[in-house]
């Protein structure tokens, strides 16, 4: 990553020893610490209250996180908690900007500053440790630090007890955190005195009207955060914990991924999120050249639909007559990848209770393997390898580097990795530290040999792309593949409106749009029913999916034979999936989305527009197009389209428009 330093202060990073360093005498009493963003907008402050530690935030004057707690519970010592005192501060400040290898926007300001809090426990014997603070213009952070010291090394962590008091009620968009099924539900919204255990990102539209997102970044050794509700507006850490109830468990010094608050004055300013991207440590990858987002298609829808199977036998998807159509529609369509699932050893039988029977190298008889991994390179298109652990993460391990060296060695560079189940098969949670070390082992493995991963039932995003770029994209929410089972599954049409504010959180999501079969009548040769599961959209949606879904790799997920033909599949070839720059124009969650976006190393800009199941008329100023003359190629819902009762009709048409000019778009429901 190119790095072009403004202006640089001492250090960024808490573990540097540095010269020049203003220490305050201690304070004799209580003290406020302040700080504010770089616009003066934002501010947190630090104080103890009683021995106990505290931060608050508040925006232009008004209070967004009253005074909270922060510290930890550990098992066999006492807690870091009680008769807490501030014994100095540390202030530095950064303004950088980095280009990302690939991304939503290429430059990424990095604006803040930030103060390093030191406390230490009364007494001669007292531990210390400091709290980082940041103050960006879209939010505050804060990180824990706690040194290797006399009574700290080796430490079992029991609690963090962190909280976040909102200073209003209002709104909260959630999905579980304590149920199966990780974070593959559907959202609700509540006041946040109303939640349960809910997943971060969490995205809560205050009373007053401010937008906030909790959420951490750098997760690196130590335990997912869920929130925990407690009937008042406070919302405590909840970590996910090892199979004994330690949460996190590591010698010191203990440094804890970054705690998040990101405020905005309207929904539409929430996005594109950078601030986690900044959180994270530079690249570790130095020669980014061989990481490329490109579009995919794959043996897998008619996998879902039952059409073929992942197992052996007469219906078995992944074959090598197959594989070798996949693989010509991709080259023909300019299609950069092929994912086959079902290709490897393990999956006869109940595969989701047979994680140790999967091989990462061995395909089955009628895969021939290195024949189309030649095949596809001869044809200019990539084999995405698929790795479905069923949570065996031993199996995983034991097999990683080998079946890794053997992908490179076919030119196979993206894998798709899968974790169905709720624990791994000793009983650590999903969102454990057991398994967050498990997912870095996997991307930094996969760096060494050149290999992009698409995670589904991944750990949720905190930006570590900017760190480990090989990871491209993930699943982590309920996607397409819902309506696909059957029954009363799929998903709703406000969906993705949601989705946009919380799962994809300035962070890309491999949701599988472009299904044009929307009644999947492909699976037996009849339409689904109103009542059954189907895709919940008309088939323009599907296309604007690819604009509003930010995903590098970004799959056009139907059934090659649905797309032959249909004028519509054009604009699927020409979408691109990586951005120069992304504009969201109107938003309103749960409701609609206006996004644009600037293709990256061209000029073209695309628009896509979602609704949910409300018909709505938008006017667009295209301000946001530079000078000159522009042709707007619009693929919109024809006049009687409506995604309940007639979702196929599409209007293909063209006119010249120029930056002044305002576009009309109509959004059935
Ligand atoms: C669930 C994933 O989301 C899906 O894409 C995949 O096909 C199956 N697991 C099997 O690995
Ligand atoms: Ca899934």
């Amino acid at each position: 990553m190119k790095h072009t330093a403004r202006r640089r202060h001492l250090k960024s990073s808490f573990a540097l020893a540095v010269v020049g360093v203003t220490l305050l005498p201690s304070p004799s009493r209580a003290q406020d610490v302040e700080l504010a963003s770089p616009d003066g907008r934002n501010h947190v402050a630090v104080e103890v209250r009683d021995g106990g530690l505290y931060y608050s935030v508040d925006r232009d004057g008004r209070k967004v996180i009253t005074p909270s707690l922060l510290g930890f519970e550990f098992r066999d010592a006492p807690p870091l908690r009680d008769s807490l005192r501030i014994t100095g501060t540390q202030r530095d400040s950064l303004d950088e900007t980095w280009t990302q290898p690939w991304g939503q926007v290429a430059e990424v300001r990095n604006h803040y500053n930030e103060v390093r809090v030191s406390v230490a426990e009364a007494g001669a014997a007292g531990r210390r440790f400091d709290g980082g603070f940041r103050a960006f213009d879209d939010g505050i952070a804060f990180r824990y630090e706690v040194p290797e010291q006399p009574g700290f090394g080796a430490y079992e962590m029991t609690d963090e007890l962190t909280e976040f008091t909102l200073a209003t009620d209002g709104r909260a968009w959630w999905v579980p955190a304590d149920e199966w099924n990780r974070y593959e539900f559907l959202y609700s919204a509540s006041p946040p005195s109303r939640l349960g255990q809910v997943h971060t990102p969490l995205t809560i539209e205050m009373q007053d009207g401010l937008n906030v997102v909790i959420h951490e970044a750098d997760l690196v050794d130590y335990a997912g955060m869920s929130l925990l509700g407690t009937e008042t507006r406070t919302l405590q850490a909840e970590l996910a914990p090892w199979a004994d109830g330690v949460k996190v468990r590591g010698t010191a010094p203990l440094v804890s991924p970054w705690r998040t608050i990101e405020m905005a004055d309207r929904p539409e300013d929430l996005e594109p999120a950078t601030m986690a991207l900044n959180l994270n440590p530079p690249s570790r990858i130095e020669d980014t050249g061989w990481i490329d987002p490109m579009k995919y298609v794959g043996i897998w829808w008619s996998l879902h639909i039952d059409v073929e199977t992942w197992g052996s036998g007469p219906r078995h998807g992944a074959t090598t007559e197959n594989t070798r159509r996949y693989i010509d529609f991709a080259a023909e369509n300019g299609i950069g990848g092929v994912l086959v699932e079902g290709w490897n050893l393990g999956w006869d039988g109940n595969w989701m209770e047979n994680a140790d029977e999967f091989s990462f190298t061995e395909p089955y008889p009628d895969y021939d393997l290195e024949a189309l991994a030649a095949y596809a390179q001869e044809r200019g298109v990539e084999l995405i390898g698929h790795n479905e652990t069923s949570m065996g993460i031993d199996n995983y391990e034991r097999q990683m580097d080998e079946a890794f060296a053997l992908y490179e060695s076919l030119g196979i560079n993206a894998i798709k990795t899968g974790y169905v189940g709720d624990l791994t098969a000793e009983g650590h949670a999903h969102h454990g530290q057991h398994m967050v070390r498990h997912w870095r082992k996997v991307l930094e493995t996969a760096a060494r040999h050149r290999i992009m991963v698409n995670a589904h039932e991944p750990i949720k995003d905190t930006g570590e792309r900017r760190t480990w770029p090989n990871m491209l994209t993930r699943e982590g929410a309920r996607g397409m593949e819902y309506a696909a089972w059957g029954g009363e599954g799929g998903n709703p049409p406000e969906h993705e409106t949601i989705l946009f504010f919380t799962r994809l959180h300035g962070a890309p999501m491999d949701y599988t749009p472009g299904i044009f079969d929307i009644l999947i009548e492909s699976a037996d040769g009849e339409p689904r029913a109103p009542e059954e599961s189907r895709i919940r959209t008309t088939l323009a949606k599907q296309l604007a999916l690819y604009v509003v879904i930010y995903s590098p790799l970004q799959m056009a997920a139907d059934l090659p034979e649905n797309y032959e033909g249909r004028p519509e599949f054009q604009f699927i070839r020409d979408v691109p999936v990586d951005w120069q720059d992304t504009k969201v124009l109107e938003a309103e969650i749960g409701d609609y989305v206006v996004v644009a976006r600037q293709e990256r190393g061209g000029e073209e800009w695309f628009l896509g527009a979602i609704t949910d199941e409300e018909g709505r008329t938008f006017e667009i100023p295209l301000d946001f197009l530079p000078d000159g003359e522009w042709v707007a190629e619009v693929y919109a819902d024809g006049p009687d389209a409506h995604w309940l009762t007639n979702p196929f009709p599409v209007e293909i048409s063209e006119w010249p428009v120029a930056s002044g000019d305002t576009l009309t778009v109509r959004l059935p429901p």
